[in-house]
């Protein structure tokens, strides 16, 4: 089985030390721990990535379309600017769950619209580090009803 790509955008190797009243206290490191084990529960495994670069993150979804069963993305503020990604989503023609840590739709007016959000099967956000362990667990439940039909 391919593994879940599980990437991240810009400023998220900040998280720990980046506005703790919105993000938390977890740092990337814990929260890919954290993916990881939830992963191997369900029999998965990922692919754990973060860049501050959008086409960077273009270039890891390219590459997903033939290594990896599904993506989980957390684009953090290119989710609200990125055509670039929609499109790269739509072309790579996998499973995939957009996510975010915090509550975008409580925050400024600019988080509301997401380009994001067209291009994936659906959207987790509010759930600090449990929206990875969720997306992760929609990613297994999409991969397994494919395999039913
Ligand atoms: C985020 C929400 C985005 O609006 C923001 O730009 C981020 C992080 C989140 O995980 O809550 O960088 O994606």
């Amino acid at each position: 089985m391919k593994p879940v790509y599980v990437l991240n955008g810009p400023n998220l190797n900040m998280l720990g030390l980046r506005e703790p009243a919105i993000y938390g206290a977890a740092t990337l490191a814990d929260i890919e721990a954290r993916c990881r084990a939830h992963a191997e529960g369900l029999g998965l495994s990922i692919t754990f990535r973060q860049s501050n670069i959008e086409g960077e993150l273009v270039s890891w979804i390219q590459e997903a379309r033939e290594k990896a069963c599904g993506i989980a993305l957390n684009a953090g503020a290119y989710t609200h600017t990125s055509i670039a990604l929609h499109d790269a989503l739509k072309a790579a023609e996998l499973p995939a769950v957009e996510l975010h840590l915090s509550n975008v739709h409580q925050r400024e007016d600019f988080r509301h619209h997401s380009f994001i959000a067209p291009a994936v099967n659906g959207v987790i956000c509010g759930f600090g580090p449990e929206s990875y362990v969720l997306a992760i667990s929609a990613l297994h439940s999409l991969l397994t009803a494919n395999k039913k039909a």
